[in-house]
């Protein structure tokens, strides 16, 4: 798990080869994680957005962060959609195009799919098209009459959707894990904005954490195994094998709290001394207890979820929670 792929270790060794070669370090034109990397680290306070979590090492850490005992987002979703599939299927209606944003878990995906009355077509919406090709091939085999169609595109720009299939039913949109919850709220409302013009006469299916004892909240991002805590720092291993960093990792450490008055989770990487870092040349100073913020989980009442939904254009029609109301599915039309 602390291993990075053997892709990536290779491109690592590559890029050490280079820098010895190349002497001093000459500026390099940046990828967009270089150049993010690179803004992120110049601004106060420092940040670097939760995109880049999701490399592969990044994506195995999530996995197990699915698993943990602290984590109820991902099994308490899974439990909603498992149990309310039928009133959702019957709210969606028939031969429902569904879809989703983010490539995100096949197996919520499938829980809808089993339950909804012949799905005409999935459209699942990724920035990674490789990821997301392997996925929608595994679909295909196991739903042959459904149309599986990837569109490698950033979902938070506005895109054109094809053209209905002839027959088709309500065009759903299908955001779980409370992803929502990333963005900044001015962000949250303009992605909310962007979907219901996309989804117009259809619906957004969406998956919401809510709002809950803090301590809670603090042990679901501070886990005993630290494994969140990995998979905050792999951010910087991910820097350091793809890009010109020279991050010492043990020199950083996990922090994670709950806001409450802005009611979100912020995870920051804290510089345990005075340090440098250099990226491409440039050097950034840190001193002991400085932070470069990484991630914001917003959480959210019933209530605010579904003013924010009208705000942005929906009609909010259900929602369905578990009994201990940790998590919410809300069906939001178009
Ligand atoms: C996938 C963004 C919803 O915010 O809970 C898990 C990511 N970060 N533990 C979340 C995450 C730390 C997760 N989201």
């Amino acid at each position: 798990m602390r291993n990075p792929t053997s892709s990536s270790s290779f491109s690592f060794a590559t890029a050490a080869a280079q820098q010895q070669k190349r002497q001093p370090t000459a500026p390099v034109p940046l990828s967009e994680f270089g150049r993010e990397m690179q803004a992120g680290l110049a601004r106060r306070p420092r940040r670097i957005s939760p995109k880049y979590f999701y490399d592969a090492a990044g994506s195995q850490l999530f996995d197990r962060i699915c698993e943990l005992p602290e984590y109820y987002p991902t099994r308490t979703e899974l439990r909603i959609l498992g149990e309310c599939a039928g009133e959702i299927a019957g709210q969606i209606g028939p031969g429902a195009e569904i879809v989703e944003f983010g490539a995100g878990s096949l197996t919520k995906v499938r829980l809808l799919l089993d339950a909804l009355e012949s799905p005409r077509r999935y459209l699942p919406i990724d920035i990674s098209g490789e990821h997301l090709e392997a996925a929608a091939e595994r679909l295909k085999a196991d739903y042959p009459q459904l149309a599986v169609q990837p569109i490698a595109a950033d979902y938070t720009m506005p895109l054109v959707l094809p053209a209905p299939l002839p027959g088709a039913g309500k065009r759903v949109g299908f955001f779980p894990g409370s992803t929502i919850g990333n963005f900044e709220p001015d962000e949250a409302l303009a992605f909310l904005q962007l979907a219901a013009r996309m989804l117009r006469g259809g619906g957004l299916l969406i998956g919401v954490d809510l709002v809950k004892d803090p301590d809670r909240l603090h042990a679901a991002y501070n886990d005993a195994q630290g494994v969140t805590a990995a998979f905050n720092l792999n951010l910087l291993r991910r820097a350091n094998a793809e890009l010109d960093t020279d991050f010492d990792i043990d020199g950083f450490a996990h922090a994670a709290f709950y806001n409450a008055p802005k009611q979100r989770i912020e995870m920051h990487l804290v510089s345990r001394r005075d340090q440098a870092v250099s990226l491409n040349g440039e050097r950034f100073g840190f001193v002991e207890g400085e932070t470069i913020h990484t991630e914001y989980s917003h959480k959210f009442t019933v209530e605010g979820l579904r003013a924010l939904a009208v705000k942005a254009g929906f009609r909010p029609l259900a929602v369905w929670t578990d009994p201990e109301r940790l998590f919410s599915v809300h069906w939001l039309a178009a």
